[in-house]
């Protein structure tokens, strides 16, 4: 019996992979481990987003190469959009005995094993990621994600769910549409067979996820299904308490249908995930995102208009090429019109292969980035500390995670109980002192304190 230590960085799409893999590697008898120490094979799940995240990945090998000076036989597996990305340059690193991408994936523990039998090499990426695959290997991609029906990596009682592969935006700063290939919905009844299964395991919220999930189309016979058909018919599951679904591109596919299944349907939460990217129109050109600051707030309008209270979280980029002081303002105003919830702001990040590391110089100096980053967060903190305290005295239903990571100042009760971290359907994080064994259960908190991001709270008798 091998024993395997997985890491995994960026998205939720590559906690959803990890957990697929974790599930294969399950059920052909390898254990797990949190310490590299106990070890026999190491997996790195990689993200190819930003240049950081692949260093942390480098710098993370550049650890294991010393380990593995005097452990060779340890098995060393890189998965991902970095495997992908960087193929056999990759495998070619000291520390490395296998490169798997992310349309491979299924192939993982096939290649472990023949690694673990003997010393060697193992390359398996998608060629011509661009190009749709072949029948029998889509056949065999949907078999291994349909094993996955519950998870003991991820937050106890909440699974994802993808309902599609792939991007085809080529937003011109983005590298996913190089490293996770052309968009693929999959098709209604597996999606809804794995909610399923997912129930029967106790997960009572799921979360669908896609690069653009609004995009979701397919059509079998002569219905087409949208997201709107797929929220429908996961809120029909028994067992299944919550929807969530990410992330969401503001366009017009399916918005109204979208916008009232989440009004309609109770299970659906009050949640949207819409990046913006920028508030300055010449930007969003050159980032290839084909709408305009106004009319992003027409749809962020229309949404509020269906569901008044849906909570928003956005996405921006700062330092894109050429963009200049008055583009930057462009984005505090978005920000400030938008009265997002939360929003995660990023410093342009050139990605080999992509158009706009191609075709513009990355010329906004860091430090400017790095300014332009502080003032977007400063100003969204006052937006987000704003609509916390709207919480104050009220009480919220939330789904407790478990136990809370960072030691917080909610001292209350803390001598009789731990502290707990949980989420509420629109996203917000709750922190109160509750039994451990609530973890994966609903529960109710009363707001007592509120900083931006988070909540604190009493639960309720
Ligand atoms: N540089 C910086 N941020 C990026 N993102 C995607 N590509 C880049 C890049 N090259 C951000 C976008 C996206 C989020 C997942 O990551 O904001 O919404
Ligand atoms: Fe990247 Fe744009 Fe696709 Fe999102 S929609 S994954 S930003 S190309």
């Amino acid at each position: 019996m091998k024993t395997v230590y997985i890491r995994s960085f960026g998205c939720q799409m590559n906690k959803l992979d990890t957990a697929l893999v974790t599930g294969a590697l399950k059920n052909a008898n390898f254990t797990f481990t949190d310490s590299l120490d106990s070890a026999s094979v190491v997996i790195i799940n990689t993200c190819s987003v930003r240049e950081h995240a692949e260093e942390k990945v480098l710098s993370h090998l550049g650890h294991l190469k010393h380990i593995k000076q005097s452990r060779p036989e340890l098995v060393v597996g890189i998965i991902g959009c970095m495997a992908q990305r960087l193929g056999n340059s990759l495998l070619e690193h000291p520390a490395v005995d296998i490169v798997c991408g992310p349309a491979q994936l299924h192939h993982l523990t096939a290649l472990i094993i023949e690694a673990l039998q003997e010393k060697k090499k193992l390359l398996s990426i998608t060629e011509k990621i661009r190009l749709p695959i072949r029948d029998e290997e889509s056949q065999r991609l949907e078999e291994f994600e349909c094993l996955y029906d519950s998870d003991d990596n991820l937050l106890p009682a909440q699974a994802f769910v993808r309902v599609m592969h792939g991007c085809d935006n080529f937003c011109s700063y983005c590298i996913v549409p190089y490293v996770r290939g052309p968009q693929i919905s999959r098709p209604p009844n597996l999606i809804i067979d794995q909610v399923k299964r997912l129930a029967d395991n106790d997960v009572k919220q799921i979360t669908l996820l896609g690069q653009r999930v609004n995009a979701y189309k397919y059509t079998q016979g002569d219905k087409t299904y949208c997201l709107a058909d797929i929220l429908e018919m996961a809120s029909a599951v028994n067992g299944i308490e919550w929807i969530k679904f990410v992330t969401s591109y503001p366009a017009d596919d399916y918005f109204d249908e979208i916008c009232k299944a989440v009004a309609n349907l109770p299970k659906v939460c009050h949640y949207l995930h819409m990046p913006a990217q920028s508030g300055s129109d010449r930007i969003l050109k050159a980032m290839n995102r084909h709408y305009t600051a106004a009319q992003y707030l027409d749809l962020l309008n229309r949404a509020r208009t269906y569901v008044p209270d849906i909570a928003v979280a956005g996405d921006f980029i700062v330092g894109f090429p050429d963009e200049t002081n008055e583009d930057f303002r462009a984005s505090v105003n978005l920000v400030r019109q938008a009265r997002y919830k939360n929003c995660f702001i990023f410093k342009y990040s050139p990605r080999p292969g992509t158009t706009a590391q191609n075709r513009l110089s990355d010329n906004v100096p860091m430090e400017i980035k790095q300014q332009r980053n502080i003032e977007l967060l400063k100003v969204q903190e006052a937006i987000s500390d704003e609509l916390s305290k709207n919480f104050l005295g009220k009480t919220v239903t939330v789904l407790v995670e478990g136990l809370s990571k960072k030691p917080h100042l909610n001292t209350k009760n803390s001598e009789s109980y731990p502290q707990l971290t949980a989420r509420t359907a629109a996203d917000w994080i709750v922190v109160f002192n509750g039994p451990q064994t609530l973890a994966g259960s609903f529960t109710h908190v009363k707001i007592t304190k509120t900083s931006p991001l988070t909540l604190f709270g009493e639960m309720c008798a």
